[in-house]
């Protein structure tokens, strides 16, 4: 009998390697294993009790029926006023602006409406997981840029420029990172505008950046987050990607948003919009106050747990810097190390495995000393040598889980 089969789309998808060791590592935890993961890609902490009062006072107030497609005007007006007070982004209207079902969606929804088949999306990696499932989705071309530890994981103007070409649609930047912990310098970032505005006047008019901005706010000793909205050159192409799952701890709420100013924000926005409101609708009513609260009145909160991150981050910096044969920059913003440990391959671990890979790497790793981490495999590029440590844990946690991966390393014969 013929199977009736998937579409072309779904076999495309293919199962994440990452997903292999997270699962031994649920099943390991399940069976009362003393497993500690490094593995979130979420603050551990509880969303800010003003955020969380908000919802719940608008659940009684009876807010429970469907909110406009992309937010109420009230939320979307409240992201526009941030944008533009905090990240400098002028001329944005809550019209400007579309709330989704989290960054994660508004990603989806933008190269949905802006990709056609073989246009190119340029991918500066390692980088986020869903960036080029998503591209290839929408019938996009993904062309990797190569970049490496030692560059801080970020690519040059010049190996930007060399990899636009007439058929360049997207640039998509995320900065801080997820999972290099690294972010450009606003010098960086401005001298990556004026090679974009360079090729939209040349070889590439229909060139559009997507900056994904949401570990914005997680950022490390003094450093300065540049919007590159707030970049006159390029702001009418440059579409902004953010939302409240880690600045505010809310990666269960969902609420993300895209914006673009000018005319092609409005004209990007409102096809987000006809798409969204055949998809999933709006995200729900009761959430719409909760964004307005966030944004205005919870400073105070993501301060505290800023602070608590970065005193994490040298904790696991100084801890992993004693371990040999496992190199990395410094963390700069997320909550994220992603160090080389290829100087191990070619080793093996107590239990036989043989170290080949990221991936075996991990799950020697856990097998052996039950620490879970990422295997950089997914995150393209060089990442196939690092691995990802989360270090949105207690201190206690990123104590004793260095004290394994150096026993662990120590052991590798
Ligand atoms: C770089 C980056 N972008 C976007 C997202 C999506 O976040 P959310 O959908 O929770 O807003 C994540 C989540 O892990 C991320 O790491």
């Amino acid at each position: 009998m013929i199977k009736p089969g998937l579409s072309d789309r779904a076999n495309s998808l293919k199962p994440s390697a990452t997903l292999a060791v997270a699962q031994k590592a649920r099943q390991m935890k399940a069976a009362g294993e003393d497993v500690l993961a490094f593995a979130a890609g979420e603050p551990d902490f509880v969303t800010p009790e003003p955020i969380r009062k908000a919802a719940k006072d608008a659940l009684d107030a009876g807010l429970t029926h469907y909110a406009p497609t992309l937010g109420t005007p009230a939320a979307r007006e409240a992201i526009a006023h941030k944008l533009g007070s905090e990240n400098g982004i002028a001329g944005l209207t809550a019209k400007h602006v579309g709330i989704g079902v989290g960054g994660k969606l508004c990603l989806y929804n933008a190269m949905q409406v802006l990709i056609d088949p073989g246009d190119e999306v340029l991918l500066p990696v390692p980088c986020w997981v869903s960036y080029a499932p998503q591209a290839r989705l929408a019938g996009g071309e993904v062309v990797e840029i190569q970049t490496t530890g030692e560059s801080g994981f970020k690519i040059t103007p010049d190996q930007l420029k060399a990899a636009i070409t007439p058929k360049s649609r997207l640039l998509i930047l995320n900065s801080p990172s997820n999972p290099c912990g690294t972010m450009y310098s606003p010098d960086e970032l401005r001298a990556l505008a004026s090679v974009i505005a360079e090729a939209a006047q040349t070889i590439a008019p229909r060139l559009v950046l997507i900056t994904d901005e949401i570990y914005e706010k997680i950022i490390y000793e003094g450093r300065e987050h540049l919007s590159m909205g707030s970049i006159d050159a390029i702001a009418e192409r440059t579409v902004t990607i953010n939302g409240l799952s880690k600045a505010y701890a809310m990666t269960g709420w969902r609420v993300g948003y895209a914006a673009c100013p000018g005319e092609f924000g409005l004209e990007l926005i409102a096809a987000m919009d006809r798409l969204q409101g055949q998809v999933t609708s709006g995200i729900p009513t009761f959430i719409m106050p909760a964004i307005e609260v966030a944004l205005t009145q919870c400073s105070g909160d993501v301060a505290q747990m800023v602070a608590a991150f970065a005193s994490r981050a040298k904790l696991t910096e100084s801890r992993l810097s004693e371990i040999p044969g496992v190199n990395f920059p410094s963390p700069e913003g997320a909550f994220y190390i992603f160090p080389d440990v290829s100087s191990h391959f070619g080793k093996t671990a107590p239990d036989g495995t043989k170290i080949t890979s990221a991936m075996t790497f991990a799950d020697a790793l856990l097998t052996n000393q039950k620490v879970a981490v990422v295997p950089g495999e997914d995150f393209g590029g060089c990442g196939e040598k690092h691995i990802r440590i989360s270090f949105a844990c207690s201190e206690d946690q990123i104590n004793a889980g260095m004290d394994r991966l150096a026993e662990f390393v120590g052991s590798l014969g």
